[in-house]
């Protein structure tokens, strides 16, 4: 399994860093079997899986759940979970507790937080007490509501400025890496060559030291429309919708099940049947 240590020796050679996300059992296994660096038990599952409309009402206890089921699906790989809305914010104790309970009750590595600003003072608390911490910057998407919708950030010079000054605070605090979304890849590219920690993009370009994407994005799984930044490889959608039109057709039809699926009782026991 590769480790903190691991990542920015890849940054060092320019091995690039493939990470995806993962939120259950299934997703957790054959992301690992596909030889993902980094799994991360993205706050996203509030939208692909469990249906809500942001990642806003994500609690503790959802990616504590999902925690789990990702670990045990992914026993040999570097497991990241993000911490949710509102659970890294008030006081650092708070911080702390949210960080220790996905890693002792789900089985993290490390946690992930959006933002700068006052968020630095908490990656650096969650750093001395030992709590690796991935950085996410640029399009953080619990600050929805500030942002002003899912757009393009860092757009101007001094909003770049600015990005480039905050990711240079987390990585100070102690951040082990950083990722960067939905930003112009100039500024990108930008960034990953001011910093030490690997940078994992995100809609941010070919000039960072990795990326990252959403599985099920990835897949074409239950999501329609997607991110211009988003490419999809294949699509589940299809096979699975294919797969069950077929099965309800069939049952309907009686052509499902076959003798083959059925199980015989033998002749002799069958004549010993009452009535
Ligand atoms: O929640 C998530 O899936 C993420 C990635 C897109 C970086 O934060
Ligand atoms: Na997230």
């Amino acid at each position: 399994m590769k480790q903190t240590t691991d990542f920015v020796k890849m940054k060092k050679t320019g091995e690039k860093i493939a990470m995806l996300t993962a939120y259950d059992y299934p997703s957790a296994k054959l992301a690992e079997e596909s030889g993902s660096d980094i799994l991360l038990v993205g706050d996203s599952l509030g939208m692909v899986v469990l249906g809500y409309d942001s990642t806003i009402p994500v609690t503790i206890e959802d990616m504590i759940h999902h925690t789990k089921a990702v670990k045990r699906g992914a026993k040999d790989t570097f497991i990241v979970t993000d911490l949710p809305f509102m659970t890294y914010h008030l006081n650092r104790e708070e911080t702390l507790r949210s960080a220790a309970a996905v890693i002792q009750q789900g089985g993290a590595h490390a946690v992930k937080v959006e933002g700068g600003g006052h968020v630095v003072e908490m990656i650096a608390s969650l750093t001395s007490a030992g709590i690796p911490v991935m950085s996410h910057l640029g399009l953080t998407p619990q600050s929805v509501g500030v942002l002003g919708g899912y757009k393009v950030q860092g757009k101007t010079a001094e909003a770049a400025n600015q990005l480039l000054e905050e990711a240079v605070k987390c990585e100070s605090a102690g951040a082990f890496a950083l990722v960067l979304e939905c930003v112009p890849k100039q500024i990108a590219e930008k960034i990953t060559n001011a910093l030490a920690i690997p940078v994992i993009g995100i809609g941010a370009g070919a000039g960072t030291d990795g990326q990252v994407l959403v599985y099920h994005d990835v897949v074409t799984y239950g999501v329609e429309r997607v991110p211009k930044f988003v490419k999809q490889y294949t699509d589940v959608n299809h096979a699975v919708r294919e797969g069950l039109k077929q099965y309800v057709r069939e049952v309907k039809e009686l052509e499902f099940p076959e003798e083959r699926h059925s199980f015989i009782m033998k002749a002799e026991e069958l004549s010993g049947l009452y009535g």
